[in-house]
């Protein structure tokens, strides 16, 4: 179940709402603004006591608390948030979140933050506002699904206050930055959720479940099917696990006679690496090897709750790529359902065969674009490392839009080449084509060669999310486990999308 964050505007009067404890954000020597001033005034001085004696100075991300014991408020904690000059939304976003974060931590007493001590200048009220929605949520946000102890401190983990003077101004911009917040926390949750669980089945019961309540259409495919639509590639990798595949299909219309948009996620519910077994060390973790589709079954949600007037499509196949004496092996030669034929050498390699069958799928809606999201390459860490996702791509304008999307929504892309020599290493003996290079090298790129053999001419882009779908520590918007990253992105370029 997932928290129920409650965000309530009230009038800047704390003393009818039963706040204990109050998040303040401080920038670095700037005078007080005119909302902490009133706060100041109003508790004797307190906050421009401690900036006078420097016990608090505004330094970006560090955090004091003050005992205040007036109106029912017993502590102010005052938030660092740098330089104002210098503050960006990322710097705001991730000292909010982590403000939040280790108060919830600490205690279970009511928590509020003061809206309007964050307001700068700097950027539109509209923006800002909805980037704190995002960064409450994010905040809050833990997976304590499987935790047995600590109930009653849950319960209320996930509930907050927002206390502003601009109450009717600021509701709508916040609504949306939760809309956006929660699809992240819901797509980090689902990812969380471990492969004994989160089973093909389930996740396309999730849908279904997801698709009744916002009324979105959903279709499931089922094995039978799959082998009459010759889906072989997906159904090779499947055919090693006693749980049967699905392919999801969520599709959200309010875009009148417009082409779809496709957004396709890589769904292994658990990759073993199959035949080709995964040493122990790279196996742990490979419950995220679902996180893409995690990601579009939460996009297309939070699209149909903005009411986005656009047609989006998203399509999720989901097995899981385990070794038996049915797995599909190195040297079979599979024929893909866009007629292709590819010879398996890796079949670790499992997510570009469930992908190449669901794009070559995607093309026959006739899109306007096609959007895979996959943690594909455990390469992509040696490329950037875990701070930007490769994106790859056929179509110079998708790519553009997807940087600019990036960064406004605060995450980072970057793009690698798919230059036509690439597809030499792609050259089999005895099929169409190989599914892997010869040694390794440029393996991000060799995935996105590969795909793009299955996409035709349809404008497409490619998301490697293996490194950044995981986080090792929680930092700032971030906790440690699945990030939920790529759902930022994709809302922010579906809602800029014309
Ligand atoms: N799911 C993995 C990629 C991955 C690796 C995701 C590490 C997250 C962390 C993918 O299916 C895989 O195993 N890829 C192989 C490809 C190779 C066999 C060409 C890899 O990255 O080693
Ligand atoms: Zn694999
Ligand atoms: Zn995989």
């Amino acid at each position: 179940m997932e928290n129920m964050v409650e965000i309530i505007i009230a009038g800047a009067d704390f003393k009818k709402l039963g706040v204990k404890t109050l998040i303040i954000g401080i920038y670095q020597k700037a005078e007080l603004s005119q909302a902490v001033k009133q706060f100041d005034s109003s508790y004797e001085g307190i906050i421009s006591g401690a900036l006078k004696n420097n016990f608090f100075s505004g330094e970006k991300a560090v955090q004091k608390s003050l005992y205040i014991g007036k109106n029912g408020l017993v502590s102010a904690v005052l938030v660092g948030l740098g330089e104002e000059s210098k503050a960006t939304l990322e710097s705001i976003s991730d000292a909010l979140a982590t403000a939040v974060r280790t108060q919830k931590e600490q205690s279970n007493a009511p928590l509020g933050i003061y809206l309007d001590s964050f307001i700068t200048r700097r950027f539109s009220e509209e923006i800002l506002i909805e980037k704190i929605g995002v960064s409450i949520v994010l905040g809050l946000y833990q997976f304590t699904e499987f935790k047995t102890k600590d109930k009653d401190r849950q319960k209320n983990a996930g509930e907050i206050t927002v206390i502003s003077s601009q109450q009717k101004k600021y509701a709508e911009f916040l609504d949306k930055g939760c809309v956006v917040g929660k699809a992240v926390t819901k797509t980090r949750t689902l990812a969380n959720t471990p492969p004994n669980i989160a089973s093909p089945e389930y996740l396309a019961s999730y849908c279904t479940a997801l698709a009744r309540e916002i009324k979105l259409k959903c279709t499931v495919f089922n094995e039978p099917e799959l082998k009459k639509m010759n889906m072989n590639c997906f159904l090779a990798v499947a055919q090693g696990s006693s749980q049967k595949p699905k392919l999801v299909i969520l599709e959200y219309h309010n875009g009148g006679k417009k082409d779809p948009v496709v957004l396709v996620g890589k769904g292994i519910t658990f990759d073993s690496g199959g035949l080709n077994v995964k040493p122990a060390d790279g196996m742990a973790g490979m419950k995220h090897d679902k996180a893409g589709a995690c990601s579009v079954i939460h996009v297309i949600e939070a699209a149909a709750r903005l009411k986005l007037p656009l047609n989006i499509i998203a399509m999720a196949p989901l097995c899981e790529n385990m070794p038996s004496a049915t797995s599909y092996r190195p040297d079979d030669i599979i024929t893909s359902y866009a007629g292709i034929t590819v010879e398996i050498k890796n079949t670790d390699a499992e997510g570009r065969m469930i992908l190449a069958d669901t794009l070559a799928y995607a093309v026959t809606f006739k899109p306007q674009a096609i959007i895979d999201v996959a943690t594909l390459t455990g390469a992509s860490r040696i490329v950037l490392g875990s701070y930007g996702t490769p994106i790859l791509g056929n179509s110079e304008h998708i790519i553009s839009r997807i940087k600019n999307a990036a960064t406004k929504s605060g995450e980072k892309v970057w793009e690698l080449p798919l230059w036509p020599e690439y597809e030499d290493d792609l050259k089999s003996d005895a099929a169409d084509i190989k599914h892997l290079g010869e040694n390794g090298s440029a393996g991000t790129i060799i995935g996105g060669v590969f795909l793009k053999q299955f996409v035709k001419e349809t404008p497409w882009a490619h998301l490697d999310i293996a490194t950044t779908s995981t986080a090792k520590a929680e930092k700032g918007i971030f906790s440690k486990g699945a990030t939920g990253v790529s759902v930022r992105l994709l809302i922010e370029l579906l809602r800029n999308w014309h």
